[in-house]
């Protein structure tokens, strides 16, 4: 029998089934013929070409009218909690790329007031500071600050107060405790939460004064909140949101949702110095066997390691060196040392870079913020 799980933007358990998720949620895969489309766009994100961005609502419309010279925005978001991790930065180095190949505007929401709702060890002041923390990390990936909008939720909320009733109105409790799971113990901001998280996908309608497209680049957990945005859209005189959707990058830890959850040991922050990195890295979790003979002999499972998956998301973008490190290690020709020292290289590299460019969003934090 397959494990339970549970799949929505409040609760990820159990053992992800991503094929059983496209039915439960009843979103269209990326096939062959979708993939083939977007290459002539520009060449196919890793991430595309991979299978983690598999899933999406609406993409094909989304595109036609591309086509037709009616450009979409993009809107993703970013509960701040807490550090980033690289598991953050997974679909937001996908809503760059996608910037860059349609050359289209992005609206970057950070829901202090979501977070703040729902977990009782963070104060406000809190969430908004690490709302601006975060945000550093988010320009650090070097999106056009000319197209993206940034806004904290708490600071944003006269431009988006008036849509987010006008929303509300049209959502019933019976459908967010149906939807999130929410019951009577609920206070009473978070079910109304939703409604703002729904404001961002007219954002770029409202400016315009015109129905202008949408599209969503997310982890899968969050199209619980877009499915009753889609549901009232038109009724608000707008086009249903499109949505692209991403698997849930693992942790060091195994195949779970890589989350601040699984201990810190378990995720690697973007502000982490280079030992403390090895350190996580080496005690990664892999698919390799007890012993090196053993591992020489019957070669390691890179279906269950962390290490792959961290190559697959996002450090090893060329696809043929993926496969060989996968070839070499199910011939037991490399061994979980060799790999984590490879992947060691690539990810410090990676974040040496993103620290400075950090620091340097800083002075420019203001080009990226829009206020009331
Ligand atoms: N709710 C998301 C979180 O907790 C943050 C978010 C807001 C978001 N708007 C979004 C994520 C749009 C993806 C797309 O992280």
């Amino acid at each position: 029998m397959p494990e339970e799980f549970t799949v929505t933007p409040y609760k990820v358990t159990g053992e992800i089934d991503y094929d059983v998720l496209i039915e439960r949620f009843g979103t269209k895969r990326i096939d062959e013929q979708l993939l083939a489309r977007l290459a002539k766009y520009g060449p196919l994100h890793h991430m595309l070409r991979r299978q983690i961005f598999y899933s999406h609502r609406d993409l094909e419309w989304l595109l036609d009218e591309y086509d037709k010279s009616n450009k979409f925005t993009l809107y993703t978001g970013r509960g701040p909690s807490g550090p980033i991790h690289l598991g953050h930065l997974m679909p937001w180095a996908f809503a760059k790329y996608l910037q860059d190949t349609f050359k289209v505007k992005l609206w970057f929401q950070l829901t202090d007031d979501e977070k703040f709702m729902f977990y009782d060890h963070l104060t406000l002041d809190e969430c908004k500071k690490w709302g601006y923390e975060n945000a550093l990390d988010i320009i650090a990936l070097g999106f056009d600050p000319k197209l993206t909008n940034i806004f904290l939720d708490t600071e944003y909320i006269k431009t988006m107060y008036p849509m987010a009733v006008r929303a509300a109105k049209k959502i019933n409790f019976s459908t967010i405790k149906a939807v999130f799971g929410f019951d009577n113990s609920n206070n009473i901001g978070s079910i109304f939460f939703t409604s703002i998280q729904t404001v961002p996908c007219f954002l770029e309608s409202m400016e315009q004064g015109k129905k202008v497209p949408c599209l969503i680049p997310c982890g899968i957990d969050q199209d619980p909140h877009f499915r009753i945005t889609r549901d009232i859209a038109e009724g608000l005189g707008y086009f249903k949101p499109a949505l692209i959707h991403a698997k849930l990058m693992p942790s060091l830890q195994g195949a779970e949702k890589m989350s601040t959850s699984a201990g810190t040991d378990m995720t690697i922050f973007t502000t982490d110095d280079k030992k403390t990195v090895k350190k996580k890295i080496g005690n990664a979790f892999t698919g390799g066997r007890v012993s090196v003979e053993e591992q020489k002999k019957l070669g390691g499972d890179p279906n269950i390691c962390s290490v792959h998956a961290y190559n697959a998301y996002f450090f090893e973008p060329d696809d043929k060196k993926l496969a060989k490190l996968n070839s070499d290690c199910r011939t037991g020709k490399i061994m979980c040392g060799e790999c984590k020292n490879l992947l060691f290289e690539k990810v410090w590299k990676f974040l040496e870079e993103h620290q400075t460019r950090r620091q340097k969003a800083k002075d420019v934090i203001e080009d990226f913020f829009v206020r009331d």
